[in-house]
Parts: structure tokens; sequence; C-alpha cells
């Protein structure tokens, strides 16, 4: 893997005249966090809200008419300026205020990319109240899940994804918000239902941000990890630090820019960057609803004059495998800073893209937890396809061994990152002892992926140190899944793993035992699957399920990914003197 990886070792060079970064080395010696913190008005008085600084600064500068959002899909395009970004979520911080919800509380978001999105979780965050962005793909049991373990206690939802709600079964959900709704379901003692329309344009448009510390709650996004469901990972203001200037750095915006993310803010990437990073810089953001279609996304850079792209190799390797053809019949021109994040860059989706939008792709490593770039690809330096790039300025790598020390270039060991970073999570939410799961070594943060410095100092990915998989850049947990499939009636167990796949990065594959009574058959597989899409989401189907008789386990009764995966991908299993038999 490494040797292949490694192989050939070709450089592409910087050809970014003027990035906002010019000297990499100079950076890292002499850069201070407290540098960036008097940036921010917070730095002069005190008051902190990200949704201030991100929004209500900039509509009270020279850039108030200047336009901060763009929204479009195949039917409508709608512009916001900050100034009126700054109405928009005051009226919903004063809407959610009036309702009662006061500093802390938990807000989620079920809704697909719109307007309404963007405005609703600055919205949120402006009253002071902590947002939850949930994927729309998500099925019931994902939404109850995420809104039961984060005792939420209002919702912002649409007409059409309201029904996959369960919000008798949520004790603490009291208010239910709908976009488009005609009408709405009687409300009872418990949870009330308000039309968006009525509630947000009722309010007021004159809103003080509720003004925080820097260590106020301000996002959640659940998260996969091996075992248990996901685990809410919970952020607090102060992340806008890192987050603003890795916009900068990293992001390389400047004012006349037309940044582009295609990530969704149910994903980290899609908040930290899809709002966050580029508003605190006082971009111009685009965001594109709809599905994945490469004429869309070609013909939206070429229409706006997208010059700053920020997507991922699942993505890049679809738009490869829709062939040249089709980005040749688009002016790509406008394009002058392209990055990937979520998996392993493929070094030949960089070749393919230094051919043919005439880009270096740039590689950035970080995770939810991380809250922004950790390691990446810089405007300024030399890419080696294949590698992850530097730590940035101010935070510091390490590669340890099982027992917590650091290994010299060139070996793989655990990814470490030196406690702590202004945008590392906070807690896990309900589970202090996940959380300090992930800080075994004193003095550093463990990611649970496996990679390795090179002489030069650029990192490499080598893979997960558990069994998280990442298909089509989605974090599945296994566990997640393998519950859900023992809950039809036709399972007696499951055992998922990650299988690897040229386009997706991982499938999802499952080992299924069926109880007495029932026969493997294609129908029962199709049966699965859509049992699994029903439940939680399409991005959790294992696209490939295999009857078995039993599956490995420890003594005490524990599947063994392990096994599973040497079977799958036909490798020695390795030691098996803990198993069952
Ligand atoms: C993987 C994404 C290789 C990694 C922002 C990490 C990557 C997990 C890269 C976090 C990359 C992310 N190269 N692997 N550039 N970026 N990963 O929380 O395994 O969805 O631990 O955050 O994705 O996934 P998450």
């Amino acid at each position: 893997m490494v040797q292949e990886l490694r192989q050939g070792e070709e450089i592409l060079l910087p050809e970014n005249p003027n990035p906002n970064l010019k000297d990499y080395e100079e950076a890292r010696r002499t850069f201070k966090w407290e540098d960036v913190e008097k940036e921010f008005t917070w730095y002069h008085t005190g008051k902190v809200n990200m949704a201030y600084e991100a929004i209500d600064r900039h509509a009270e500068s020279w850039r108030k008419n200047k336009v901060a959002l763009i929204y479009v899909d195949r039917e409508r395009e709608v512009k916001y300026t900050f100034a009126e970004m700054k109405e928009h979520t005051a009226r919903v911080a004063a809407a959610l205020t009036s309702l009662g919800l006061e500093k802390g509380d938990r807000v989620f978001t079920f809704l697909p990319r719109s307007p309404e999105l963007y405005v609703g979780i600055l919205g949120i965050i402006k009253a002071g109240l902590v947002a939850g962005p949930l994927f729309e793909a998500f099925m019931e049991t994902a939404v109850k899940d995420r809104l039961m373990d984060s005792g939420a206690k209002a919702l912002i939802t649409n007409a059409e994804l309201l029904p996959r709600v369960p919000y008798r079964d949520l004790p603490d959900l009291e208010h239910v918000i709908v976009v488009g709704a005609k009408d709405l379901p009687p409300s009872d003692g418990k949870t009330k239902f308000y039309h968006y329309e009525e509630l947000v344009a009722k309010a007021p448009r004159d809103f003080e941000p509720v003004w925080l510390t820097r260590e106020d709650g301000m996002i959640l996004h659940y998260s996969s990890g091996t075992t248990g469901k996901p685990k809410g990972i919970y952020h607090v203001h102060n992340a806008m630090i890192q987050q603003y200037i890795t916009g900068k750095w990293v992001l390389d915006l400047k004012e006349e820019d037309v940044y582009w993310t295609t990530a969704d803010p149910g994903w980290v990437t899609g908040t930290s960057y899809g709002i966050f990073a580029p508003w605190l810089n006082g971009a111009t953001n685009l965001v594109r609803g709809g599905r994945f279609s490469p004429d869309d996304w070609y013909s939206t850079i070429e229409k706006y004059r997208v010059t700053v792209w920020y997507s991922a190799p699942t993505a890049f390797r679809m738009l490869m495998g829709a062939g040249e053809e089709v980005a040749k019949k688009y002016d790509l021109s406008s394009l002058r800073h392209v990055l990937s994040v979520g998996e392993p860059l493929n070094p030949e989706v960089v070749r393919w893209g230094y051919r043919v939008y005439k880009q270096r792709i740039h590689d950035t490593w970080w995770m939810t937890e991380t809250g922004a770039h950790i390691c990446v690809n810089f405007a300024c330096l030399p890419i080696k396809p294949g590698s992850m790039g530097k730590p940035i300025p101010g935070v510091e790598i390490g590669i340890l061994d099982d027992e917590g020390n650091e290994l010299p270039p060139n070996t793989p060991g655990n990814l470490c990152i030196k406690t702590p970073w202004p945008s590392m999570f906070r807690k896990v939410w309900n589970n202090e002892a996940k959380y300090q799961e992930y800080f075994r070594f004193p003095g550093w943060y463990i990611s649970g992926d496996v990679a390795m410095k090179d002489e030069d100092g650029y990192y490499w990915f080598l893979g997960r140190a558990d069994d998280v998989i990442k298909t089509s850049g989605y974090r599945v947990g296994p566990f997640e899944i393998e519950s859900k499939l023992v809950e039809h009636p036709a399972v007696m167990e499951a055992g998922v793993i990650g299988k690897p796949d040229p386009e997706r990065g991982e499938i999802i594959k499952a080992f299924v035992v069926l109880r007495e009574g029932y026969q493997p058959s294609e129908e029962l597989k199709k049966e699965l699957m859509e049992f699994v899409k029903k439940g939680l989401s399409a991005h959790a189907v294992p696209r490939e399920i295999e009857f078995r008789d039993k599956l490995p386990k420890t003594r005490s009764g524990k599947i063994v990914r392990r096994v599973l995966k040497a079977w799958e991908l036909g490798l020695p299993a390795g030691d098996l003197s803990t198993l069952e038999d």
C-alpha cells in the first residue's frame, strides 16, 4: 500500500502566484493563535457569537450589499446579501427565542440544502442555542436516535420530511417548525407545530445576538464510531478561530472569490467549510441543492464563475467516470483553487484533475472531532499525489505506537494530534467515557487513523485502526447497521464491514445468520437492503449481503469484524486464539 502510493513520487509544484499563506515554514515558526483572535470583534468586546462574526459584522460594514449566499437548484436561484442574511437569521433567532428556548438548548434542522437550512443553522446559533444538523436522507430510526440522545427541544423541518419524525416518541421535543406545510398535525400537550412562514415572517428583524463566551456550545454533529450508536460531537464557538484562519490559509479565500463546497451541512464539512469558514472570511458562498450530476455541477462552475471548489474523492471519481468529454463541454477556466476531503484522494484522481481541470486538487485531512483542517496541501507548497500534506501552523501531529511513544519518519503508526487546538470538540454528548477514549495517551488526541510521515514532513494516510467505514465519503459505524439488521425478523446475527470499491472508496457488506425457518434468497437480500434503507438511510444500505451459518465471535460473544474482513479479502485472519471456536 505504502509502496504503491509512493511509487514514482512525482511532485506537482505550486502555481498560485499569490496565495494567502506564502511561506509555510515561516508561519509554522512564528504563528500564534492569539494573532488570529485579535481579528474578531469579541477580542475587544468580550461578547461572543459565531453568527455575529460570520454575518452581522459584515452586514454592518462595507460588505453589507455583497452577495453572501447564492442558492441554486434546477428550479430556483436565490441570492442574499450579508444585510439580508442578517435579517433572515435575526428572524429565526427571534422566533426561537419567542418559543421560550434558552441558551444551550439543542435545536435541530432536518431539511434539504435550501436557503432555509443555512439561515436556520445560523439563526439557531444567533439565539445562543446549539444547532444539530441532520441529513435529509435520514429515515425514522436515524432521526429518532439523534433527537433522543441530544434531548432536542425544537426542530426545523419541512412538510415532506415531517412524516419521518417520530415526535410522539421524543419526550423532549416541544416545538416543530415546518417549512411549506399545507396543514400541520394537531399540537398536543407536549409537541406544538408551527408554520415556518408564519412564525419566522412575523418575528422582528432586529435581534441582538445572544452574547456568549467562547466555550459555550455551538453545534452538535452526530458521527459514527465502531461501537454503539452515533455519538454527538459537540463544538463550541471558539472553533471559529481555526475555521476562519484555515478558510484563509487552506481554502485561500479572497474578497472576489465565488466559493462552492458540494458538502451537505449534515456533514461537518458542510458546516465548518459550508457556513463558518467562508462567511467568517466574508466570501460569496454558493450552495447547490439537488443530487449529484456531472452536467449540473460543471454548469454551476461555468455559470457562476466559481473560483474555489471544495469536494470529495467520491465525487471526483464519479466526475472522472463521467469522462473528460463532459468536462470539456463547459468553461471551467474560472477555477483557481480546488480541494478535497473525506477519504484518501487517489493519486490517479489528482493526475486526472491536473490534466482536465488544469488544477492541482488539494487534499485535506481532518475529522468531525477536529472541527477544522489539521493536515492539508497548501497552495504555496508542492503536492505529492497520494499524500495529505502537512499540519497547519499552530497544530502538531504525532505518529505514535500503541503505547503512545512517538515513532520516527517512514514508520506507520497512530495518527495523533497534540492537544489542545482551538476547534477541538469539547465533549461527546452524554458520554464522557467515550470522550476520554480519544485521549488515552496523555497530551494527545487519538484519531483512529493509521498514517506515516515521510522525510520531507508530508503525511500519508494508510487506513483506519478500527472498523469505521467510509462509503462515498459518509462515515458509518458497523454497529448501527448490524443493530438495524437484527431488528428484522429473519435475522439472528449480522456482522458488517467495509469492502474496498473503486468508486465509493468502500461499500458496506453484511454477513448475516438467519433465524430458523428462513431460507437464504435473493428476495430476502433485497428485503434486508430495503429494511436498512427505510430505517436508517440510503447510504447505510449494505450493497452486498452474504448468508452464513455462523459468524466468528470472541468467547464473550463479540463479532470479530477483522475476521470477516479477512474472509472477504482472502487474507490470513491473524491471531484467532481469543475466538469462540
Ligand atoms: C477519513 C471528515 C484520508 C479519515 C471531515 C478520518 C480521510 C475520517 C481524509 C473522518 C483524507 C477524512 N484522506 N482519509 N483527506 N479526510 N478522512 O468525521 O479516516 O466524516 O478519520 O470527517 O475520514 O471522517 P469525518
